[in-house]
């Protein structure tokens, strides 16, 4: 390249840092709408239970009142929103015969799950309107909390806004002889903010493609406003957030402590006592919380407390659910000092690290408005960003430090470790220490993961969880060969 040539090049990049600057600037000033809260009284929804190893269901709309609001949903199976939890035992094979009855097309992803390429809900391997698909593939992954959405390439945040969602929870007998609180103390519970008065419609403006489609209403289970009514005993809360863009910073109003036993990819090797949890769109983590020693008819809340580390969102305290306690019973329930053994991946067996770049956005993308890139590129399906060998050990960085919002980063098809966090939290939170599959990185932080590729070979994307970043193309492939 000659001299000339290399300037013209210089100019481009600095006009292109000078655009997203701009950009950057009108970022900082938008912020997340506001959780309106209202008393809540309405009974939780639990959704039904389906064994995976022999299940259908379709995914079709809906017309439903929820909470006095007509809607118009998207449901798995026979619910008015979300999916029925999905169970099974690891080693057992999934078969669910699947059938698209909406109007567009889809196909499901099994987030956190080991699965084949072919079944993992690729962007492009789409299932047509009126189409089925038969899901078939063995579960290898320890017992915990999955859970399953649609993947359509930019229609990932429009379907699973509009409810499609379900549990996925993985169980072993190891798992059973711990004797973790179980039947009706086992309790699923999915946090999504939704925009009820706009009926459900998935119509973000351009702020909202930026900073992600938050709304006014908490829907825990797809109920707005809900309530639980509880006995004294300790129960078992697999939390997961399945809202698009909103982070939650869980904490009881009470103040009372809480243990964490179980992060993305299951339990934890041992309860550790919190007292908040941080959970970024994508990311479980399991809790026990004992309300042994709480009076009858006392109330307790299940809220988000505020948290800094992000412009958009952070800066408002809001309540999620009430538990109610209703009847007075032993607790007598201890939990084990042992769960189950995670084995450290060593950094001496990586091959490889890559570093990506995570906290630049381009003003104009192809992908219309704003675009977060990953290391400058968006999402293309016919491009093979990294390639990595099946069975090695890779620690892959993603730095937030030029960044201005925050990015859950999702790997698809395995489980990982976090290794380290530099800059703005400085370090592995409670919940990062079990194995996960997607991992919050703040503005100012550089996150290091570990990660054994297993071995089912082909293509997977990677992406930030926040859907409306990964809709606009914040996501990559990496293939497994
Ligand atoms: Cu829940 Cu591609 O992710
Ligand atoms: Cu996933
Ligand atoms: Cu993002």
């Amino acid at each position: 390249m000659n001299k000339l040539k290399l300037h013209v090049v210089f100019n481009l990049i600095l006009a292109a840092t000078l655009l997203s600057c701009t950009k950057m600037n009108d970022c900082c000033l938008i912020s997340a709408r506001l959780v309106i809260e209202n008393s809540l009284s309405s009974p939780l929804a639990i959704p039904m239970v389906m064994n995976a190893t022999n299940a259908s269901f379709a995914a079709k709309s809906n017309i439903v009142t929820i909470g006095g609001n007509k809607l118009k949903t998207l449901s798995y199976g026979s619910g008015e929103i979300l999916g029925p939890t999905l169970t099974i035992n690891q080693g057992e094979e999934l078969n669910i015969a699947f059938e698209n009855q909406l109007t567009e097309a889809t196909n499901i992803h099994w987030h956190g799950l080991e699965v084949p390429a072919a079944q993992d809900g690729y962007p492009t391997d789409l299932i047509q309107a009126g189409n089925s698909f038969s899901y078939n593939f063995r579960i290898t992954n320890r017992p915990g909390t999955y859970w399953y959405h649609p993947h359509p390439e930019m229609a990932t945040a429009s379907q699973a806004y509009q409810g499609l969602a379900g549990f996925f929870i993985v169980t072993s007998p190891e798992e059973r002889a711990l004797n973790l609180p179980g039947g009706i103390y086992d309790v699923p519970l999915v946090i999504q903010d939704k925009r009820l008065a706009e009926g459900l419609n998935y119509n973000p403006i351009s702020d909202d493609r930026s900073i992600g489609f938050f709304g006014e209403s908490i829907l825990v289970n797809g109920t707005p406003n809900p309530m639980m009514e509880v006995e004294t005993q300790t129960y078992r809360l697999r939390l997961l957030n399945g809202s698009n863009a909103r982070i939650y910073n869980f904490t009881l109003s009470n103040g009372m402590k809480f243990k964490l036993i179980g992060s993305d990819g299951g339990l934890l090797d041992a309860p550790e006592e919190v007292s908040n949890i941080l959970l970024s769109p994508g990311e479980r983590a399991e809790v026990l919380i004992g309300f042994g020693n709480l009076p009858i008819d006392s109330e307790i809340f299940l809220e988000s407390a505020t948290f800094a580390g992000s412009v958009s969102q952070g800066s408002q305290s809001f309540k999620i659910m009430k538990f109610k306690i209703t009847k007075v019973v032993d607790d007598n329930f201890i939990v084990k000092p042992s769960l189950m053994q995670i084995q450290k991946i060593s950094e001496s067996l990586s091959v490889a690290s890559r570093k990506f770049n995570i906290g630049h956005m381009m003003a104009h993308g192809n992908h219309g408005g704003v675009n977060h890139p990953i290391d400058g590129k968006t999402f293309n399906p016919g491009r093979r960003d990294e390639v990595v060998k099946s069975g090695s050990v890779e620690v892959w960085e993603f730095d937030n430090t030029t960044g201005t919002e925050v990015h859950p980063m999702h790997l698809h098809g395995l489980q990982f470790q976090v290794l380290k966090r530099t800059g703005g939290r400085g370090q592995i939170q409670p919940w990062e220490k079990g194995w996960k599959d997607t991992v919050l990185a703040f503005p100012g932080e550089k996150v290091s993961i570990i990660i054994r590729f297993p071995q089912n070979k082909g293509k997977f994307v990677f992406h930030c969880h926040n859907l409306e970043h990964s809709d606009a193309g914040m996501m990559l492939n990496f293939e497994i060969q």
